[in-house]
């Protein structure tokens, strides 16, 4: 167990950093029996330095100033935990011009810029981890890359996003309302003060531009993820869906389909039978169905300060293996081999078809049942199945459908005709469904 130390600098001293680095100091020798190598937490940068976060570093290695971090050539991996766009994007994009390996946990900087990046990193010989940016904890990333290789990936589903999971979950299990839960799982720490891009999914659409591009080699930006989040889905949704025998999940789906590539987050309903359907609260979990293997699922804690960095540290061990054998740059970041990628269609969300939900809130008199299921069959959307029910909401009452198979573009037609008719009296609500269409 000898050789020099492999010296790390953390742009970054928040949350994740702080579980990173307690994994660093704590498992010190189970990491150095693993290397055979110490690690070393050369430098820290950070705006504000002075507040004690409880993980015991020397005081002196501690900056402001992230220069000191990428301008020191004894430093061979930026770890950079900053979040953000732009400030981060320059940093690692400076890092690895100057010949050091990243590892990063940036979810939004990596669904935005990830190209960029991973071109600049295979240039320069160096490696880019970024294990903690999808799913915290869960080796998705490393799977995808290494596991599932010999795979032609045909599907993957995920729960990508713990605080949806836990609202869905609260939702269901205390019947209270979106709004509620959302309240309360704040005041609990669980969400956010501005909870908007995890409930609108817009969190969900970064990790799934992730982990489509290095499941089917290919470039999915952010703005071709149709992106729905679960502000609409109301208790009297989840009940329905159970009686439909369904859960309502936020899932990230993306799918290899005749050449092309589906890719969307949205609230959606999978069956009671399903092991992806069982996964409640904050948990995450990653179903990748493999054309050879068939289907495989991970699950774990998506979020937190010990999870997400036992990721980054998880980084920092490959790294620093590759860097002790001279291997840097043996997996290529973004899963696929430069010239190997290839440009696909991301197929827009009016040309799917899927299985539906249909809530409408009706007026309770004769005829309406007849109009509503006219127009849908005007374009033929068959109904599957139907539930009525007397009680009053929004002046109205809840006519629930289930569809067969149907077009999403035909759908959605037939859904702003319906909409027009004047014996609905409130919001309709559509829910996708995925499984098996009943015969
Ligand atoms: N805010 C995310 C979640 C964790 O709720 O799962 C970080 O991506």
């Amino acid at each position: 167990m000898t050789g020099v130390p492999i010296k790390i600098g953390f742009i970054g001293f928040g949350t994740v950093a702080c579980g990173a680095l307690e994994i660093l100091v704590s498992q010190e020798t189970l990491l150095k029996r693993r290397l055979g190598r110490t690690l070393e937490i050369t430098r820290i940068a950070d705006r504000e330095i002075k507040r004690e976060r409880g993980v015991s570093v020397p005081k002196k290695i501690l900056t402001t100033d992230p220069t000191e971090i990428l301008k020191d050539p004894s430093i061979d991996i930026v770890v950079e935990l900053i979040g953000g766009i732009d400030a981060a994007k320059t940093f690692v994009l400076q890092a690895i011009k100057a010949g050091k390996h990243v590892v990063t946990a940036n979810k939004a900087l990596l669904a935005i810029h990830g190209e960029e990046i991973f071109e600049a990193a295979l240039r320069a010989g160096v490696d880019v981890g970024f294990e903690a940016s999808v799913c915290g904890g869960i080796p998705i990333i490393r799977a995808i890359k290494e596991g599932l290789a010999a795979e032609r990936i045909k599907s993957i589903y995920g729960i990508v996003n713990g605080t949806c999971n836990y609202i869905l979950s609260k939702m269901l299990e205390e019947g209270g309302s979106f709004n509620d839960i959302l309240a309360e799982a704040q005041a609990l720490g669980f969400a956010e003060a501005d909870p908007s891009l995890d409930v609108g999914g817009g969190d969900s659409a970064h990790k799934l531009a992730i982990l489509s591009n290095l499941a089917f080699g290919t470039s999915v930006s952010l703005k071709e993820i149709y992106t729905e989040g679960i502000e609409k889905i109301t208790p009297i949704d989840i009940r329905f869906a159970h009686e439909f025998g369904y859960r309502i999940k936020l899932l990230a789906i993306t799918k290899f389909s005749g050449n092309e590539i589906e890719a969307r987050v949205h609230p959606t309903m999978i069956s009671e039978d399903t092991l992806l359907s069982k996964v409640d609260g904050v948990f995450n979990a990653v179903y990748v169905d493999g054309e050879t293997l068939g289907p495989t699922l991970y699950y774990g804690q998506g979020a937190g300060s010990l999870p997400t960095g036992s990721a980054v540290v998880s980084d920092i061990v490959e790294i620093a293996r590759n860097i002790m054998s001279g291997s840097s740059g043996r997996v290529p970041p973004a899963s696929f081999v430069a010239g190997a990628r290839k440009s696909r269609r991301i197929r827009p969300i009016a040309e799917i078809e899927s299985l539906y939900y249909l809530r409408f809130t009706v007026r309770d008199e004769p005829g309406v049942l007849s109009k509503i299921s006219g127009i849908l069959g005007s374009y033929s959307i068959s109904i599957s199945s139907m539930i009525q029910q007397g009680r009053k909401i929004d002046g109205g009452v809840p006519l629930v459908m289930m569809s067969h198979m149907a077009k999403e573009r035909d759908l959605q037609s037939a859904l702003s005709e319906i909409n027009r008719l004047n014996c609905i009296s409130g919001e309709t609500l559509l829910i996708r469904v995925e499984g098996e269409d009943a015969s």
